[in-house]
């Protein structure tokens, strides 16, 4: 079986396996990245979308400080940024820079109404001219590698993923993501991957990484096949898998396949996750649990047929609380139905 598995390069920035985690707002932490890194397989991580106008305006107790989050210890984290102004995109790539960030990544992906009608994340889909003057003002501002985001268009007319990679390419991006969507399909459908192919044509000396519903190995060979993309990223197949990454290297390296945790290693894991947010989150304990509840969720931590774990996770308001429902988990036997 011929090797599918190339590391990477962007810039100056290895990512080895070419495995990436998506930028995923309220779910990307410091605690989250942290625990796909130890659990293995992961190339790089990045951080949720910061709005560079909020960086503008940024007080000391602003809540887009707390997501500064990232530490040299947790390995390289590409920061990703948002917004129209070309100087404000220059200024908070500055930023993230000096407080550490070892890529910038610009999204041209997102399709919320509130940031996309400002111009920002896939409206800079809708005008490539002002695209290609963020891109230009962004890669100017800062040393480290940037990296793009895009969909696959904004819709199936207008502001194609070919047409915004070449631009980033000319403006020299060390790699073009796409999630193989338009824009206003949201996460609706599949993810076409015949987008990525067509980047991968278009730009063929920029590295491109593939993304839109990667949830197994078996698709993850897939999509490297189909599209001869050089790395894939996974976003929601990771959430509450941080393992993912580490079944995926391994089926793709051996050829064979690597069981996930039973119900106490996953346990085990989400207690993990819980206690690193808490200890070094910015954020007040309370809204950190409140958080941290949306991201437990994703842990399936309840016996088939039973919903007990969850409707207590989503009530808990205290660490103690949290500790207490999650320690005697980690120690449950294994459950006849589900392989450990
Ligand atoms: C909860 C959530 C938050 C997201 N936040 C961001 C974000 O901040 N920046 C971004 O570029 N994409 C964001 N995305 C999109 C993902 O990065 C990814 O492109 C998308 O989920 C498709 O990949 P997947 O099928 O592997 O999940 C988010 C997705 C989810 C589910």
């Amino acid at each position: 079986m011929p090797p599918l598995l190339h590391p990477l390069r962007l810039g100056g920035v290895p990512v080895d396996p070419p495995l990436l985690l998506a930028p995923m707002a309220g779910q990307t932490n410091h605690a989250f990245r942290r625990i796909c890194r130890e659990q293995g397989g992961l190339g790089l991580a990045s951080s949720e979308l910061l709005s560079a106008r909020a960086l503008q305006f940024l007080s000391s107790r602003s809540r887009t400080l707390d997501l500064f989050d990232w530490t040299p210890e947790e390995g390289p984290v590409a920061v990703q940024i948002f917004g129209a102004d070309p100087q404000e995109m220059a200024e908070a790539a500055r930023r993230v820079v000096e407080a550490g960030a070892a890529l910038v990544d610009l999204n041209m992906g997102c399709w919320v109404p509130k940031v996309a009608r400002q111009g920002g994340g896939a409206g800079l889909m809708r005008d490539p001219t002002r695209a290609a003057r963020v891109l230009q003002a962004v890669v100017e501002a800062v040393e480290v590698p940037v990296t793009v985001k895009v969909r696959a268009g904004w819709d199936a007319r207008t502001g194609s993923a070919v047409e915004i990679a070449r631009l980033a390419a000319d403006c020299g991006v060390a790699a073009v993501t796409v999630h193989a969507r338009h824009a206003v399909q949201g996460f609706s459908g599949r993810a076409d991957w015949q987008a990525i192919t067509e980047v991968v044509r278009a730009i063929p000396a920029v590295p491109v990484i593939g993304n839109g519903d990667v949830t197994c190995p078996a698709e993850a060979r897939g999509m490297l096949l189909q599209t001869g993309c050089a790395g894939l990223m996974i976003g929601r197949a990771a959430l509450g898998a941080p393992w993912i990454f580490r079944q995926i290297e391994h089926e793709l390296r051996t050829g064979e396949p690597l069981p996930g945790p039973g119900l106490a290693g996953r346990a085990a894991v989400a207690l993990q996750q819980a206690r690193c947010l808490l200890a070094t989150t910015r954020m007040p304990a309370r809204r950190a649990i409140r958080e941290l509840r949306g991201q437990l969720l994703h842990y399936s931590l309840d016996l088939p047929g039973q919903t007990r774990v969850r409707e207590a996770l989503v009530r808990v308001e205290t660490p103690e609380e949290l500790d207490a429902l999650l320690a005697p988990l980690t120690t449950s036997r294994p459950d006849p139905n589900r392989p450990d």
